[in-house]
């Protein structure tokens, strides 16, 4: 995406220049969405599967650096067995099909969670269109599966034991940009905005560390309808906040 056809975007959409550099999203309500059509579950996942399609190509031509979506969390193991493998079938598909649009968009795919549950054809498919995508500089699309941030958290710490261990790592040193920089987000920009969809007002231990001085949004959509418009909303949401950062000077949008 050229610098102008990304000017011609956000003058058509009304926005100011400070998009935010890295948005999270919690995309929650496929199954009711699913429920109100009386329809199965797995079509809420079917329909969810497109409005990522749509996020994904909008944020990298707005310019966003990064995206990452909570795609299936570490307590969603929880879920009836058919409904886990259907979103694993899902996932596979979904990357299958996207590869093309993917590079053709220079988009670069990421993963974070715990990739090694997953089934191994889909860590076969995650691994293939990570490193086919991998001199990409366009938008970092990250996938969060079999994601918690206590446990992201908690790999974190040890790793950092284990420096300490070795003396390669002073533990009175340690600060907030170690902790950062072994969480799995380490190279990825500061989360500015976080969406959650379908009414939920809760974070559902996703990004816990990354999400300190994010912008929160809520929305009664539901993902399936999570499309275009939702998306430039939140983003006007976000670019009429005044963000502090524990200051007094009102800082708007990306610092
Ligand atoms: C989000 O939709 C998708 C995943 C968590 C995988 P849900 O499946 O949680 O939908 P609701 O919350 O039951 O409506
Ligand atoms: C959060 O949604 C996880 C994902 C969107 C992948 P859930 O539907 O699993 O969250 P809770 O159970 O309502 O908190
Ligand atoms: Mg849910």
């Amino acid at each position: 995406m050229t610098n102008k056809k990304r000017e011609k975007l956000i003058s058509k959409y009304q926005l100011q220049e400070q998009i935010p550099r890295h948005i999270g999203i919690i995309m929650d309500g496929n199954g009711r969405w699913a429920q109100n059509k009386h329809l199965p579950r797995i079509a809420g996942h079917r329909a969810g599967a497109e409005s990522v399609r749509t996020i994904v190509r909008l944020c990298g031509e707005l310019g966003v650096q990064a995206l990452t979506l909570y795609a299936f969390s570490m307590e969603n193991w929880r879920r009836p067995n058919q409904e886990v493998q259907f979103l694993m079938r899902l996932l596979k598909k979904y990357l299958r099909q996207e590869l093309k649009e993917l590079n053709r968009n220079n988009v670069r795919l990421k993963t974070i969670g715990k990739i090694q549950l997953l089934p191994n054809s889909v860590q076969q498919e995650l691994h293939y269109a990570t490193q086919q995508t991998a001199h990409n500089k366009g938008l970092t699309l990250v996938l969060a599966l079999s994601y918690s941030a206590r446990v992201d958290l908690i790999d974190a710490f040890k790793k950092i034991e284990a420096e300490v261990q070795k003396g390669t790592l002073r533990a009175e040193t340690i600060n907030e940009p170690t902790i950062q920089n072994f969480l799995s987000t380490a190279e990825l920009p500061e989360v500015d905005l976080i969406i959650r969809t379908s009414g939920e007002m809760r974070v559902s231990n996703f990004l816990l560390w990354e999400l300190a001085y994010a912008e929160l949004y809520f929305t009664p959509t539901l993902w399936p309808d999570f499309r275009e418009q939702e998306l430039i909303q939140s983003i006007q949401a976000f670019q009429c906040r005044n963000r502090r950062f524990g200051g007094l000077k009102n800082v708007r949008g990306v610092q």
